[in-house]
């Protein structure tokens, strides 16, 4: 029966990882040196770590991969993924290597605009609000100017505060709808911190407002935040080739191929059970590259998925068409990401993920980001409506099964040689590593 601990964030780390241990583990020494493991010898590399969040008792890792031949508007790239699913990697690289051939992928930043509100109680006249606002308006921009002036002077800031009224929605409910520019910043903290001192200003000027009633003057603040949701910071990436330029050897037309593929997608966009799954698929792309260059794949998650729902129903965020012999493949999506600020200059494993980019913007970031979905959802489809998807994961995931079952690296070699021939299932590989190791036994 475990219990509750109070001041647990207090503890030092040694003595919280006793109270887990003892409270949660039979074999406490097993737990701990597991725990240990994991501990960076370096201590002030251990240190920065653990500072990242509270009560850290341990580093969790992931693999950081790479995936090279990715060409960019003709420029070569190699991309860092850090993700724990065995194909990803593998699916990129091959993309990257495949429109390699084909001009590679051509991107551009359509709008770079983020939004945060303030959401109010109002209990009066509806006009009266509305002057207030055109009032206080100016005052709201310029009591924020000491958290504003650094973004302004590089060309960012706030780009524009709207009064909405959400009274249909909710009674009395309104809103301070703002929209920010934030420049190579993912801008979470000065969007917050600027919504917060709307919110003061226009809270403290509503009770110096003299057509208000008494009521009028109360204005209650429920919270002030930026939105995840960001339809208007927007990237598009595309890859587009001649129909027969897509087959790369005779089992396949390059015609049978792209209109298997455009079915594929078609699909996606009308059958939310599939959109789920073939936009997984581009998350497997935009998460890990997101997660290597150290930005908050959460919001970049859900705002993707809002996205793909803007019309009311869940649909896919890819797009493919042919016109005129030529096959087009693209997507829209929103990211907000920063390449200054928050992990980016802390973590010293995206630092160095950044200088593999070249150091990107924020602008560049999201081109190479969005290349990484697109790669990974043609990779996907690829191995759908061709060869069927077990094939290629299964190969990826055999290094998996050798690991649970403690393979030495000279078992591995003989049966990985052997499946480079025989078809991967979790029973197959069990049996040969079985016959292996009975086979070694006799010998
Ligand atoms: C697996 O992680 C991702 C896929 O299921 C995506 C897809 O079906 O398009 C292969």
């Amino acid at each position: 029966m475990s219990k509750s601990i109070a001041g647990f964030s207090k503890l030092s780390k040694s003595k919280k990882i006793d109270w887990i241990v003892e409270t949660y583990f039979s074999n406490t020494e097993d737990a701990k040196r597991i725990l240990k493991q994991y501990w960076n010898t370096d201590e002030k590399l251990q240190q920065l770590h653990d500072e990242f969040i509270e009560n850290t008792i341990t580093n969790y890792y992931l693999p950081l991969g790479v995936a090279p031949n990715f060409l960019i508007n003709d420029k070569l790239y190699t991309i860092p993924m850090a993700i724990e699913e065995s194909s990803v990697v593998a699916a990129a690289s091959k993309a990257a290597k495949f429109w390699l051939e084909r001009g590679g992928f051509k991107t551009r930043v359509i709008s770079t605009t983020k939004i945060g509100q303030v959401h109010f109680i109002y209990k009066g006249d509806y006009e009266k609000l509305k002057r207030f606002f055109n009032k206080t308006k100016p005052k709201l921009i310029q009591d924020s100017k000491s958290i504003t002036a650094n973004m302004e002077k590089r060309g960012g800031g706030i780009i524009d505060i709207e009064l909405r009224d959400k009274t249909a929605d909710i009674d009395h409910y309104y809103q301070l709808h703002a929209s920010f520019e934030t420049l190579d910043a993912m801008g979470a903290n000065f969007i917050n911190s600027c919504l917060e001192q709307f919110a003061k200003t226009f809270k403290n000027d509503a009770l110096l407002f003299q057509a208000f009633s008494a009521e009028e003057k109360q204005i209650d603040i429920v919270m002030s935040i930026l939105s995840n949701y960001v339809p208007n910071c927007l990237v598009r990436a595309e890859v587009s080739c001649k129909v027969e330029d897509l087959s790369e050897d005779s089992s396949m037309s390059g015609e049978t191929f792209a209109n298997k593929f455009i079915q594929a997608v078609n699909i996606a966009e009308v059958e939310p059970y599939r959109a789920v799954t073939h936009n997984k698929g581009i998350m497997n792309g935009i998460d890990a590259v997101v997660l290597a260059t150290g930005n908050d794949f959460r919001a970049v998650e859900a705002g993707v998925h809002a996205y793909a729902s803007r019309h009311g129903r869940y649909s896919s965020l890819t797009h493919a068409k042919i016109e005129n012999g030529i096959f087009t493949f693209w997507m829209e999506i929103p990211l907000a990401l920063g390449t200054v600020g928050g992990l980016t200059g802390l973590h010293p494993l995206v630092k160095l993920a950044l200088e593999l980019l070249h150091k990107p913007s924020a602008k560049m970031l999201m081109q190479i980001v969005a290349v990484a979905g697109l790669a990974q959802n043609f990779a996907a489809l690829r191995s759908l409506t061709t060869t069927g998807i077990q094939q290629g994961h299964m190969k990826m995931h055999l290094m998996n099964i050798l690991n649970q079952f403690d393979a030495n690296n000279e078992e591995k070699q003989t049966i990985t040689e052997h499946f480079k021939t025989n078809v991967v299932t979790h029973s197959a590989v069990v049996e040969a590593i079985n016959k292996l190791r009975v086979s070694k036994l006799r010998s």
